[in-house]
């Protein structure tokens, strides 16, 4: 089989090492890729936003399964497009990605599916939506509808600060994203994603991983993509997971049906648990970066046969093989980040580093610069291994750190903390 995967973080890097472990891949081509994709797959330039652009490409390669990694192409339809050409596609249509791509539309389907989630108010009014955020208090969440990277979302201690999100939404500081807002009840509990593959109708969990939001230790600082993850996450438990797959991810993929936007693709559902209760903080339409690279790490090659299957509709018979094993990421970032960073340091060492089924550097942000790897991104490797038991992935992760000389790099060290 011809794969292209479409992407250029540490989650493509994942997702191109699992394939490539897969004897069923005969070529893997990655667009636009990065200089780690680029030692394991040949990467080709291309504007992965534009549906006609990629088919073309996918023409020209001979390709036969197409595997989207980020949102933002799924969210302008590229999926749509490459079907349209005939393409076998892992990854949601423009109408189904909504459920990343709106979070007032998400909170009415789980309306709709009776799913648990925060209590919520709609909004395209700034007096309407101010006056019922006085009426509720703090703390609260304020919520850009659109896509915003990550940043759309404000969880506001005070009225104030709530206040003062509501006046950078409406006065545009997200663009069209913040023309329209979504207004939730503070949940309290503990946060673990839930990853489910779907292939319009059937729902396969696939594991569940733990994200690491802010950028600095004992989660501290502002909140980033992910400083490091790790799986599975023990607060989801088989008894939770069950839960959340009856009483929230299947009512959303009936929905999703009866509307005639089947969702196909990988589902990351985050989850707020309390009590044993899981409620729904937010669908996603992809894998998580970084949560993708220790799913990966744990499936290996069998990864691709369960994306397939979801895209061919074949997840009836499909099964995930488990080990009984753990996996870490720990995000080496630049200096700065998630602030304004320097890009074109010198990364050195990565040659010291095992790479095996235990242990892999994922690129996320390097460039090769006349044979040397440089830094051009935030979040620039995700130092990522496998183990019998968290603490042994964590050792080796921390082991591998300790071979990388990369002075104007920082990571968190406690990463894994509250399973350990
Ligand atoms: P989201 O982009 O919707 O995942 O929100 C980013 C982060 O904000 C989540 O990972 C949570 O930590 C937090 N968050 C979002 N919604 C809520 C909520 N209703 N209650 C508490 N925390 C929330
Ligand atoms: N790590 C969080 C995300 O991918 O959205």
């Amino acid at each position: 089989m011809n794969i292209l995967i479409l992407g250029s973080g540490g989650r493509e890097h994942a997702l191109a090492w699992a394939v490539m472990q897969n004897p069923k891949c005969d070529k893997l081509i990655v667009a636009p890729g990065n200089a780690g994709i680029a030692q394991i797959a040949e990467c080709a330039a291309l504007d992965i936003e534009d549906g006609a652009v990629v088919a073309t490409f996918c023409e020209a390669q001979a390709i036969d399964f197409v595997i989207v990694g980020p949102e933002a192409p799924l969210a302008k339809g590229v999926a749509d497009r490459l079907r349209d050409a005939g393409l076998l596609v892992f990854g949601p249509s423009e109408g189904a990605a909504r459920l990343e791509a709106s979070k007032s539309f998400t909170k009415e389907i789980c309306d709709a599916a009776g799913a648990p989630t925060a209590a919520y108010g709609h909004f395209t009014d700034h007096a309407a939506a101010k006056a019922y955020v006085e009426a509720q208090g703090a703390p609260i969440v304020i919520k850009a509808d659109g896509l915003a990277a990550g940043k759309g979302v404000i969880v506001a201690m005070t009225l104030s600060e709530a206040v003062e999100a509501l006046d950078d939404m409406f006065g545009g500081a997200f663009g069209g994203a913040g023309a329209e807002v979504v207004v939730e009840e503070f949940m309290e509990g503990e946060e673990a994603s839930f990853f489910v593959l779907c292939d319009g109708e059937v729902a396969l969990p696939m594991g569940t991983a733990q994200d690491h939001k802010r950028v600095g230790e004992g989660d501290a600082g502002p909140n980033t993509g992910g400083m490091g993850a790790y799986s599975p996450a023990p607060v989801l438990t088989d008894a939770i997971a069950n839960k959340a797959l009856a009483e929230i991810v299947q009512p959303t993929l009936r929905e999703m049906a009866r509307r005639g936007t089947p969702y196909q693709g990988i589902l990351y559902v985050g989850l707020m648990i309390k009590d044993d209760q899981p409620r729904l903080v937010e669908y996603n339409v992809r894998f998580g970066d970084p949560e993708c690279q220790v799913l990966m790490m744990r499936l290996g090659a069998q990864a691709m046969d369960l994306m397939h299957a979801a895209a061919d509709g074949r997840l009836a018979e499909a099964q995930v093989n488990w080990a009984d094993d753990h996996a870490i990421t720990v995000v080496m970032a630049a200096d700065g980040y998630p602030g304004s960073y320097e890009k074109g340091s010198v990364i050195k060492g990565l040659d010291q580093c095992p790479e095996d089924s235990f242990h892999m550097v994922f690129h996320a942000g390097t460039k090769a610069v006349d044979g040397k790897t440089t830094a051009v991104g935030g979040r620039v490797l995700n130092v990522t291994a496998r183990g019998a038991s968290l603490q042994e992935a964590r050792d080796r992760a921390y082991a591998m750190i300790d071979q990388i000389d990369w002075p104007q790099g920082f990571y968190r060290r406690d990463i894994g903390w509250r399973a350990l």
